[in-house]
């Protein structure tokens, strides 16, 4: 079954497949409910907590991964009627697997999709973080309003909305707390991740950047590549007094081989276009100002290639910035590096998929500008930390085809800023580095 359909219709259906829960763990549960969000022994007391305070019927859904047929039991619960509103539901039938109907308990794994449906991450993720983020999450309330809420519940509000997308209104009547409560933990999640761990898509320095440029290396036979270099727009939608407006943001990314983030720059808006956006950005100031990719040279025949990054066409060529031919000489080597440097690319694209695989930036966000801003930035903090973790949860498929993309980009080449010293060098590097791919993968019949 296609993935994505099935994660909307999960997604659709959080409601009612969190019930599931209540009879997967009913003596953890049961046992003491008015403490279950601040004790440590209940083991999902945050998924309890919500459980318990929802109205949504007690009923059971089981999810078939086979089958494209969604199975709803016959509900006895009387309170099953809560649920006529319910745009999604579909036709009861007969034929459902009986062992699944209501009070059966599901197999595990499809208790462990539930993180990933509702936050985007594993349990044991959603765990961590928690503990990470506690004492982060739980300062500075408002004064008028103190939130009393633990810092699990206030995770799993702010995750909800970026995992999920779902508004407002719909959250806090899942969590059965007011929408400023929804939107203050949702905001608070994003600044504390946003300012206490930007580290987490810090540049590597010198020495780290290593491992990152022999991973490319063995992907295309380029020596010293530190990352590849795109850029995206997300909407955001504002609601004015009477309509809402649309805008877009730019995020441009730098990932390494394994789609991680190694530096974004997000926060412009989105009519400046890629080349103007890379030369505001303090990704090009610090590499200009050699802070960055400020490790050593690989000589190849007498020319000296410094570390670099790779992008498309939409930028400009530079000593530190390799971009395709424009116009490849069929049949020679520089047709060879336009195609190795797409492929070297579809990290990006999967870095960016997995980016819109957060519900809240899969359409337009709905967010004040600079609250949107946070969200992208939180969701690309996010993305490293879940790859650090070798969570996958929120990783887009490995990518085959990069002409699917770019749709998104704009394109206004540009080089009026350089000297003609910076492009003749950089030109020296790219020639070089197209004989050496040439070289890589055609030993026999060398075409330059
Ligand atoms: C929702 O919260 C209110 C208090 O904020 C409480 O009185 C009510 O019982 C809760 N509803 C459920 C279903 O837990
Ligand atoms: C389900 O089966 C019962 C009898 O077992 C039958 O009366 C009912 O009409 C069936 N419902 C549907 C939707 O097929
Ligand atoms: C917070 O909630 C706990 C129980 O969940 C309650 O005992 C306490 O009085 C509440 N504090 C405030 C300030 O509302
Ligand atoms: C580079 O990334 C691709 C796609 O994720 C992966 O298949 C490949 O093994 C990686 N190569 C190295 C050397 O890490
Ligand atoms: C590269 O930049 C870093 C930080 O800006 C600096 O500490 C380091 O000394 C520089 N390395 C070289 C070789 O200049």
């Amino acid at each position: 079954m296609d993935s994505r359909l099935l994660a909307s219709l999960l997604s659709s259906l959080v409601s009612q497949i969190l019930l599931v829960l209540l009879f997967l763990f009913p003596t953890t549960n049961t046992n003491n409910p008015s403490s279950s969000s601040s004790s440590s022994s209940s083991h999902f007391p945050l998924l309890f907590n919500l459980l318990t305070s929802t109205q949504f019927a007690a009923t059971s859904i089981s999810l078939h991964p086979n089958s494209k047929k969604r199975k709803r039991s016959s509900s006895s619960s009387p309170l099953s009627s809560s649920q006529a509103d319910d745009k999604e539901i579909e036709e009861e039938d007969n034929d459902s697997d009986s062992s699944f109907s209501s009070l059966q308990i599901p197999p595990p794994e499809s208790y462990m999709d539930q993180y990933k449906v509702c936050f985007k991450m594993s349990c044991s993720t959603f765990e961590w973080l928690t503990s990470l983020l506690e004492p982060l999450l739980e300062c500075r309330d408002p004064i008028n309003l103190p939130i009393n809420l633990s810092a699990e519940i206030r995770l799993g509000i702010g995750l909800f909305r970026l995992a999920t997308g779902s508004g407002y209104e719909d959250i806090a009547r899942r969590f059965n707390v007011s929408e400023f409560t929804c939107r203050f933990c949702t905001k608070q999640l994003c600044r504390v991740l946003c300012t206490n761990f930007r580290f987490w898509v810090g540049f590597p320095n010198s020495n780290e950047l290593e491992p990152v440029s022999s991973s490319f290396e063995d992907v295309s036979g380029f020596p010293n590549c530190c990352g590849v270099l795109d850029c995206t727009r997300f909407k955001i939608s504002t609601k004015g007094r009477e309509h809402f407006r649309e805008e877009s943001v730019v995020a441009q990314i730098v990932v390494d081989n394994s789609s991680k983030i190694l530096s974004i720059v997000a926060g412009f808006r989105g009519d400046k276009g890629d080349s103007r956006v890379l030369k505001c950005s303090s990704l090009y100031n610090d590499v200009e100002e050699g802070r960055l990719l400020n490790g050593s040279s690989v000589d190849i025949e007498g020319v000296s290639v410094p570390q670099y990054l790779i992008s498309d066409g939409g930028y400009p060529l530079l000593p530190w910035l390799m971009v395709p031919f424009a116009n490849p000489v069929s049949a020679s080597c520089e047709g060879d590096f336009n195609a190795a440097i797409q492929k070297m690319r579809l990290p990006a694209l999967r870095t960016l998929a997995s980016l819109r695989n957060w519900g809240i930036l899969n359409k337009p966000i709905e967010e004040e500008y600079k609250t949107a801003v946070a969200c992208i930035g939180a969701c690309s903090i996010l993305h490293n930390a879940l790859l650090t973790r070798d969570d996958f949860s929120a990783l887009a498929e490995e990518i085959e085809d990069y002409s699917m993309h770019g749709q998104c980009c704009q394109y206004y080449p540009d080089n009026s800023l350089e000297e003609n010293t910076v492009v003749n060098k950089a030109s020296d590097i790219r020639n070089v580095l197209a004989t050496k791919v040439s070289e890589a993968r055609d030993l026999n019949q060398p075409t330059c």
